[in-house]
């Protein structure tokens, strides 16, 4: 009996660490930084997709704010960011940026463009 609840007990600390830590992954304040120098050109200092290259481009940078993007998952545009967007400027930051850069830059964006999943 005491046993199940040490086993119950391990669980929960192994459980929250792993919910803590996904949360904490990616530095929002050193992901601007990299958003400044790579993504603001086109995705705008704003994040709505109106950056000061975008008129030059036929496929429009994405507007971050969008609930599009907010109703995706950090997967799908941590997808994006590190493979890129097919046929589009959004070419892949895998290489260009380092792992941590990547969730870095993503973790800002969630932090500026919340997650909207109730939609
Ligand atoms: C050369 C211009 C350009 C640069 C630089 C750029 N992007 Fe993009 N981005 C785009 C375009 C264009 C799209 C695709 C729009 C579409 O699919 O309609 C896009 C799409 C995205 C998406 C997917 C959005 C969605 O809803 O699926 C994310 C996330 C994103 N960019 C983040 C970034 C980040 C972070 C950086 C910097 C590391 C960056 N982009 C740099 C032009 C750019």
């Amino acid at each position: 009996m005491k046993m199940a609840l040490a086993v119950v007990l391990i669980l929960i600390c192994i459980g929250t660490s792993w919910v803590s830590a996904q949360m904490s992954r990616g530095n929002p304040k050193s992901g601007q930084a990299v958003y400044e120098q790579q993504c603001l050109r086109c995705h705008g200092s704003q994040l709505d997709g109106k950056g000061p290259d975008s008129e030059d481009l036929i496929v429009r940078p994405a507007n971050l704010q969008s609930r599009i993007t907010r109703s995706k998952t950090d997967w799908e545009l941590l997808v994006a960011i590190s493979n890129g967007v097919l046929f589009s400027p959004m070419h892949s930051f895998r290489g260009k940026l380092t792992d941590e850069q990547i969730l870095d830059v993503l973790s800002y964006v969630r932090t500026m463009s919340p997650p909207d999943i109730i939609s």
